[in-house]
């Protein structure tokens, strides 16, 4: 009685949607129970086992009931793994106090938003972006200005400086970069740099895929450059590169003003990650790192491997195949107007629709991501599912 007497009144943030591939799953997850079996190209997240010694650590620390609160930005221990770790991959050498310790990297991002920005503000965000970036630069009080590469799918600083003002507050830059698995040069990141610099932004650089770039890419993180690290907060996580994904432990690395308020933010919000995750995390970190190159061999086959088979469709189509990671940027524009399943699809939405009702095969469309054409494959997946679903996708868009 009462919702019909307050009517949208009682619709709490109606402008936010969910995160699309939240949804896919919920939507594959309802159809699973209803017994189809579904082919998931959709979600991000690695079908690896985390490292045993990794598990086990865990465990252990349950059992000696090393499970109360830590400190509000992560133990002291695992904040020196983590800025080690960075020191190792990408050359900056943070302090523990450089560094905080979140649940997943999704949390660290939009801490730093928050603290970054006030009402008002605008954030650069490059078009393709990951689901969650205008969202959560929204949710910061901020506007996010989508900026579109004149060529290709990276932006440089023309593309930039078109959308930059007095209102600008930063750039958010994801290299290696979901849905493209773009990796960004030092070359072309010293220009971006260097255009930072004298417009005065700051960078949030979402480096969550870094462990998997194939050679002879290299990743380059923006803060290792010079005179960025005092601009730049790095965001990291072990969800990717230690297949820790349910465990929720991310964090961020940058100027101790930043990681400072928000650990301060983080004390009212979600307090300290998971002690038993933090424990695990440390352990990875700090121990051998031989199995992200490996993982990201077998990534660069898979993704090879599909290239290839849509190569040959005619309908689909890869314009910048990936340098890293486990997603495919399918240009699907020549399937859309056309039959798919029974029915004519319109965009990518509505193809992505029909090829799960159809083939069963669960594909992110690419209009979350910025582009109403495009379709993201992920091969995070076994590799026999992957096959089967890229077989069905290719005979689904005929
Ligand atoms: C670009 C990007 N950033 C951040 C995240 C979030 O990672 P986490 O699981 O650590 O929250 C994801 C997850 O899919 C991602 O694709």
């Amino acid at each position: 009685v009462i919702a019909a007497e307050l009517g949208d009144a009682l619709v709490p943030r109606r402008d936010l949607a969910e995160s699309p591939t939240a949804q896919l799953e919920s939507r594959v997850e309802a159809m699973r129970r209803e017994g189809v079996r579904i082919y998931r190209l959709g979600v991000g997240e690695p079908t690896f086992r985390p490292p045993r010694h990794v598990t086990e650590g865990a465990i252990r620390a349950i059992v000696d009931h090393r499970d109360g609160y830590t400190d509000t930005g992560g133990t002291w221990s695992l904040r020196e793994a983590i800025a080690n770790r960075l020191q190792a991959d990408i050359g900056v050498p943070y302090s523990p106090v450089d560094v905080i310790a979140t649940t997943g990297a999704k949390h660290a991002l939009l801490q730093a938003l928050i603290v970054l920005c006030e009402a008002g503000d605008e954030v650069l965000l490059p078009v393709p972006y990951w689901v969650s970036f205008p969202e959560q630069i929204r949710l910061a009080g901020a506007q996010p200005m989508l900026v579109s590469p004149a060529q290709g799918v990276k932006v440089t600083p023309t593309d930039l400086a078109r959308l930059t003002s007095t209102r600008t507050r930063g750039l958010i830059l994801n290299s290696p970069a979901n849905p493209t698995g773009a990796v960004y040069t030092s070359k072309e990141l010293l220009e971006i740099a260097s255009f930072c610099a004298d417009s005065g932004l700051w960078v949030i650089s979402d480096e969550v895929y870094s462990a998997w770039v194939y050679p002879p890419e290299r990743h380059t993180s923006i803060a290792a450059l010079p005179a960025m690290s005092r601009r730049t907060i790095v965001v990291g996580s072990t969800s990717k590169t230690y297949g820790l994904a349910g465990w929720r432990l991310g964090y961020a690395a940058g100027p101790v003003s930043v990681i400072s308020a928000m650990v301060r933010l983080q004390s009212h919000t979600t307090s300290n990650p998971s002690t038993i995750a933090q424990y695990a995390g440390e352990i990875a970190l700090r121990g051998p790192q031989g199995r992200s190159a490996r993982h990201a061999r077998e990534y660069q086959e898979c993704v090879a491997w599909v290239l290839a088979e849509i190569g040959g469709s005619g309908r689909l189509r890869c314009d910048d195949p990936p340098g890293a990671g486990i997603f495919i940027w399918l240009d699907a524009s020549g399937a859309l107007g056309r039959r798919v399943g029974g029915r004519i699809v319109h965009g990518a939405d509505d193809l992505a629709e029909a090829l799960l009702e159809a083939a069963h095969v669960a594909i992110v469309p690419g209009t979350r991501f910025g582009s109403g054409q495009h379709l993201r494959i992920s091969v995070a997946a076994p590799r026999n599912e992957v096959a089967e679903g890229v077989q069905r996708l290719l005979s689904a868009v005929g």
